[in-house]
């Protein structure tokens, strides 16, 4: 686990996806004034758009290669003040009530326990206050969903799962915390890019290419992937985004 995360630390700082999008902006708004904690901040993407606006922004990934590379990235964009604390979002080392707002970005898809994780956030938020969380949303057609786990899995092994909306609510509610603002966003993901930046082998990017163009057309038009003869060019990259506030 440690080194499939150490060896993408640049692969997250430089990603395009990571850097920018309408998500962060919309997190950072609602960071204003604010104690935060960014779980899972991977680049230190999220940590960063809040740092100039955050009263103080603490942020906290699983391992110590990844938290370094995210150091030096906010470090030499401004970000002075920001804070880097190891730590596992299952086991979150922070007091309790310790936070205003609580960030989990493009993250949640990795955990082993999101239950676990939603209560640990729980735990560190003070009543009242708010996880902005985004993440890969699960589809609610079966089949449609079982063909984007596994295009997910085979590009990146730890893809856990990524969840349905109404899942999501049902983990939130179950930990005490009140959905106050939800909706979906679309990710263009440009297949290259996106395959490119975990690193696969020629043979394993040909075998999912594969996959994608085998799966029933009714799978690939749920994500407007875009094929030509030769080549998957493109596809759509449903996410969640939604504000819940600690009864
Ligand atoms: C896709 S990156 C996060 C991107 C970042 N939040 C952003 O918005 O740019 C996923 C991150 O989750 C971290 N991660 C995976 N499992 C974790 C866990 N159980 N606890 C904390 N961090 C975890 C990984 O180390 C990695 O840095």
């Amino acid at each position: 686990m440690t080194d499939v995360w150490s060896e993408r630390a640049d692969a997250y700082r430089e990603s395009e996806a990571h850097r920018q999008g309408r998500d962060l902006e919309l997190f950072a708004e609602w960071t204003a004034g604010k104690t935060v904690l960014d779980v899972a901040t991977g680049g230190g993407h999220p940590a960063l758009a809040f740092a100039s606006i955050a009263h103080r922004v603490v942020a906290c990934d699983l391992t110590e290669p990844m938290l370094a590379a995210a150091r030096a990235h906010v470090r030499s964009r401004g970000g002075a003040s920001v804070e880097f604390v190891a730590g596992d979002a299952g086991a979150l080392p922070f007091r309790d009530e310790a936070f205003d707002v609580v960030a989990c970005r493009t993250a949640a898809h990795h955990f082993a326990d999101v239950a676990g994780a939603v209560r640990q956030i729980h735990r560190v938020l003070r009543p009242g206050g708010s996880l902005l969380l985004q993440d890969i949303l699960g589809h609610d057609e079966a089949d449609a969903n079982a063909f984007i786990l596994e295009v997910e899995k085979r590009r990146d092994p730890s893809h856990v799962r990524s969840y349905r909306a109404a899942e999501w609510k049902a983990f939130l509610r179950a930990a005490g915390l009140t959905v106050m603002d939800d909706s979906v966003i679309w990710k263009l993901r440009e297949w290259n890019e996106w395959t490119g930046r975990m690193r696969m082998t020629t043979e394993a990017r040909r075998d999912l290419e594969d996959f994608v163009r085998r799966a029933p057309e009714r799978c690939r038009a749920a994500f407007d992937f875009q094929l030509t003869r030769d080549a998957v060019v493109s596809f759509n990259d449903r996410q969640v985004l939604i504000r819940a506030d600690r009864d």
